[in-house]
């Protein structure tokens, strides 16, 4: 059995998949990149490895992405995590059209094709106001778990209205609200509510084209979905290895890489 690897490293989590020859996910690893992205890769890797009983000389080819896809120094390629998005996504959603991934630092909208071929593609640009890390701000500033953002914003009567675009004041407003008396639960589901109309607004720019599929650590907030999906009044694809969409779409180049180094040289040439 042959096995091939995708090391996502991400401004804020690092997320490995290794996959056996039919692209099944035969085991997955999360750690958090920190200051030592060379070493946030390593860990992941051998973490998953660990996790799937594998020896390193099993896997055939591993590839790495993610904006520190340079430091999986361990890796045999490296493919941007736009193109791995689409891939996962494509893989367990086939009728995927538009995926949108949240990250930590970035949120991406992203047009694809039936082959996972990407089409288009936009991101926030250097703000993260529409991401994850605006989500942390929030969470820092209440005091309430990243677990629980999501549950705690669906009891909701009366969202604020967010003003603020910018995470640096994202804390500072959150407070001031605090201040004012509000819920906690309404001021986070303004908070969900305001990370969705942008995010929904770079998902117009590549053009909405259904299914919609949802990646990226962001998409386990369960008040974010529901904050999309009101929003846009149409149901997201959310799968729950939703956050190593881009692990699995570079496991998946990498399987493609080992099978098409199997071929018979006429068949590869017929390829090419
Ligand atoms: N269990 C969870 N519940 C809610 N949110 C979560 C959970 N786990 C992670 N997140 C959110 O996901 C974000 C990290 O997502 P992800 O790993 O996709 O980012 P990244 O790939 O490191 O970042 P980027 O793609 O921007 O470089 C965190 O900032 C956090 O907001
Ligand atoms: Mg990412």
């Amino acid at each position: 059995m042959a096995y091939a690897a995708g090391v996502d490293v991400g401004s804020t989590q690092t997320k490995a998949v290794i996959v056996d020859e039919h692209g099944r996910i035969i085991s997955r690893a999360l750690i958090d990149t920190g200051a030592n992205v060379v070493k946030a890769a390593e860990n992941a890797y051998q973490t998953c490895l660990d996790n799937g009983n594998l020896r390193e000389e099993e896997v055939e080819y591993v590839i790495g992405t993610g904006y520190g896809r340079y430091r999986v120094t361990f890796g045999n390629t490296q493919i941007t995590e736009i193109s791995c998005h689409a891939r996962g996504a494509v893989n367990m959603f086939p009728h995927t059209r538009t995926v949108l991934d949240m990250g930590g630092q970035d949120t991406k909208a992203i047009r694809v094709n039936a082959n996972g071929d990407v089409l288009d593609f936009c991101m926030n640009d250097k703000c993260a106001a529409g991401t994850g890390r605006f989500l942390g701000a929030a969470s820092a500033a209440l005091e309430i778990p990243l677990d629980d953002l999501g549950p705690t914003a669906l009891k909701a009567e009366r969202p604020v209205r967010i003003s603020t675009t910018c995470t640096v004041f994202a804390e500072s407003e959150v407070l001031s609200w605090l201040g004012k008396g509000k819920k906690i639960e309404d001021i986070l589901l303004g908070v969900h509510q305001s990370i969705a109309s942008r995010s929904i607004g770079l998902l117009r720019r590549v053009g909405i084209d259904e299914q919609i599929t949802f990646t990226g650590g962001v998409a386990k907030n369960v008040g974010m979905v529901k904050a999309l999906e009101q929003n846009l009044g149409l149901n997201l694809n959310v799968s729950p290895e939703s956050h190593f969409m881009g692990a699995l779409g570079a496991a998946l180049f990498a399987l493609d890489h080992i099978l098409a180094s199997r071929a018979p040289l006429g068949a590869r040439e017929e390829h090419a």
